[in-house]
C-alpha cells in the first residue's frame, strides 16, 4: 500500500513538473512573439509556476529515493537508471538556479535575464525528455 502511495506521488509530481514547463513555455512564447514583456500579474504567475516546478522536483527526488531503496535496495539498477538520476539532478539544479535568479531579480526590481530564462527553459524541456526516455528504458 505504501509503495502505491509513493508511486502515485512520483507520478503526480511528474504531471506538475511537466505542466509547469509546458504552461510556462506557452506563456513565455506568446510574449516573446508579441515582443512584449509580461505584466505584473503574468510575472507573478510565471514566478509561482517556477516555484511549483521546484516543489514538484523535490517531491520527485524524495519519492524517487524511497522507491529505489524500497524496491531495488539502492541506486545500482542499470545504466539507463543512472542516466535518469543524473539528468534529474541537472533538472533540480537548473530549477534551484532559476528560482534564485527570479527571486534576486524581483528583489532588485528588474526583469529576469531573457537569455538565462530561455536557456534554462530549453534545457529543462530537453532534460525532462531525457529523464522520461531513460525511465522507459530502465524499467522496460
Ligand atoms: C524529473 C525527475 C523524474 C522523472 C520525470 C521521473 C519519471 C519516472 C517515471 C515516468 C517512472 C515510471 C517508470 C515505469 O514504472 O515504467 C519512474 C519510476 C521510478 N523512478 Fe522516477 N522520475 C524522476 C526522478 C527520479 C529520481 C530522482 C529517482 C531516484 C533517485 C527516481 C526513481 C525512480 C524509481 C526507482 C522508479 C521505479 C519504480 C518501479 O520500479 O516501479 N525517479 N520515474
Amino acid at each position: 500500500m505504501i509503495l502505491i502511495i509513493i508511486k502515485f506521488l512520483h507520478y503526480l509530481a511528474i504531471v506538475f513538473a511537466g505542466g509547469v514547463l509546458v504552461g510556462g513555455g506557452v506563456i513565455q512564447s506568446v510574449y516573446t512573439k508579441a515582443n512584449e514583456v509580461p505584466n505584473l500579474h503574468v510575472s507573478k504567475i510565471l514566478k509561482l509556476l517556477g516555484y511549483i516546478g521546484l516543489v514538484a522536483l523535490i517531491i520527485l527526488w524524495i519519492t524517487g529515493l524511497l522507491l529505489s531503496n524500497i524496491i531495488y535496495n539502492g541506486f545500482s539498477i542499470n545504466s539507463a537508471f543512472t542516466i535518469k538520476i543524473i539528468a534529474a539532478g541537472f533538472l533540480l539544479g537548473i530549477s534551484i538556479f532559476v528560482n534564485l535568479h527570479v527571486y534576486n531579480s524581483s528583489k532588485k526590481n528588474i526583469p529576469p535575464n531573457k537569455t538565462v530564462m530561455k536557456i534554462a527553459t530549453m534545457s529543462g524541456r530537453g532534460l525532462l525528455v531525457i529523464v522520461l526516455i531513460a525511465a522507459a528504458i530502465a524499467f522496460y
